[in-house]
């Protein structure tokens, strides 16, 4: 689709199915537009609906909210929430008056510079009370470019949010600006939906990169995870001659509460003293391919070790330890990882790289 396909696009749409009768866009002017955006940046279109109409009414005009008391403003704003809009707007109010006089800027650069206003919202303004050939890039807005472009990378990043803004600048048709500016926010609220959208009633799908790769939910990427602090374990894997792997059980409570796990240890000493405790010889030892397993708060390294186990003082474990045959598993709960373990020994094992001739 051609930048002027877009546009007619989105217009068309909007003709047919755009909001046209929310409170704001009656007897629109730059101050009811403002008081409306700042209320809609984190507040539902039904919330602020109310909250609108009794603002309007307590205050019609920027000069009657610069001079209106701090708290009669902040009793307006009771129930919105994020009170700073609030202060904000009266302090925006008092620079129109005082700056301005009393006329909002008519420029996207004085409107970012009043206290509350980015870039979007100063774009808003512009083109839906002024009809100025200016973007907007909000949450709704956002998500349908990126799914248009099938735009990588998180927009929180400065550089995608600087490709986005340069796309949803290329796209903003010089007419009709207006009904272009609330058809792309109405499109974002109603089809263009952050896990279902509508795409088979949405005028862009011929053009929709994301569609057209069936990845629409892929878009917009999300914020990258940081990466969760990262520990490592050494997990013996001690096998006995009847091919049974030791076991203990873990705590009732915390990590793995009561699911049975292997040993997890910190270096070959601790090998060691727990080889003397079990009554163990421990013989000839193989490592395994490490295993990565994520926990919600921290990312666990396991190295597992297969180590064979020629002599045991006592052929039952006792207490919360067990032999775990691998030939007849008893049915317990285990760990993922250390099922995953399990079955990769019995493996190893059945591949006779332990106890091969050896007299048993
Ligand atoms: N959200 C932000 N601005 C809006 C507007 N003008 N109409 C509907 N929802 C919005």
């Amino acid at each position: 689709m051609s930048p002027e396909q877009f546009g007619a696009a989105v217009l068309t749409w909007y003709d047919q199915h755009g909001r046209k009768d929310l409170p704001w866009q009656q007897g629109i002017t730059p101050y009811r537009v403002w008081v409306s955006e700042i209320m809609l940046q984190q507040t539902q279109v039904s919330t602020v609906l109310g909250y609108f109409e009794r603002f309007m009414a307590a205050l019609p005009s920027v000069q009657a909210l610069a001079a209106a008391p701090t708290d009669e403003v902040l009793h307006l704003w009771t129930g919105l929430g994020y009170y700073t809009r609030a202060g904000n707007l009266q302090k925006t109010a008092q620079l129109v008056v005082a700056e301005h006089g009393g006329q909002f800027p008519t420029s996207v650069e004085q409107l970012t510079a009043l206290p509350g206003i980015g870039r979007s919202t100063a774009g808003a303004i512009a083109s839906l009370s002024m009809g100025l050939r200016a973007p907007i890039l909000d949450g709704n807005v956002k998500r349908v470019l990126a799914r248009y472009a099938a735009q990588e990378g998180y927009p929180g990043e400065p550089k995608v949010a600087a490709q986005l803004w340069a796309l949803a600048e290329q796209l903003t048709p010089p007419a009709r600006v207006n009904h272009y500016t609330q058809a792309m926010m109405d499109l974002g609220a109603t089809l263009c939906t952050r896990s279902k959208p509508s795409c088979l009633l949405c005028p862009l799908q011929t053009g929709c990169q994301a569609q057209m790769l069936g990845l629409q939910t892929r878009y917009p990427i999300p914020k990258p995870r940081k990466q969760l602090p990262q520990k490592t374990t050494l997990m013996p894997l001690l096998a006995n001659r009847d091919g049974a792997i030791l076991l203990y059980r873990r705590p009732p409570s915390g990590l793995w509460g009561g699911l049975w796990s292997l040993p997890e240890l910190q270096s070959g000493d601790e090998l060691n003293a727990l080889a003397l405790q079990q009554g163990l010889s421990l013989g000839q030892q193989q490592s395994m391919a490490t295993l990565k397993h994520s926990f919600s708060h921290f990312q666990l390294t396991i190295e597992p070790r297969l180590i064979h186990v020629e002599h045991s003082l006592s052929a039952v474990a006792e207490g919360d330890w067990l032999w775990y045959n691998l030939a007849t598993p008893p049915r317990l709960g285990l760990a993922a990882p250390v099922k995953k373990l399990l079955k990769r020994a019995a493996e190893q094992l059945s591949a006779g790289q332990l106890h091969t001739g050896e007299p048993s």
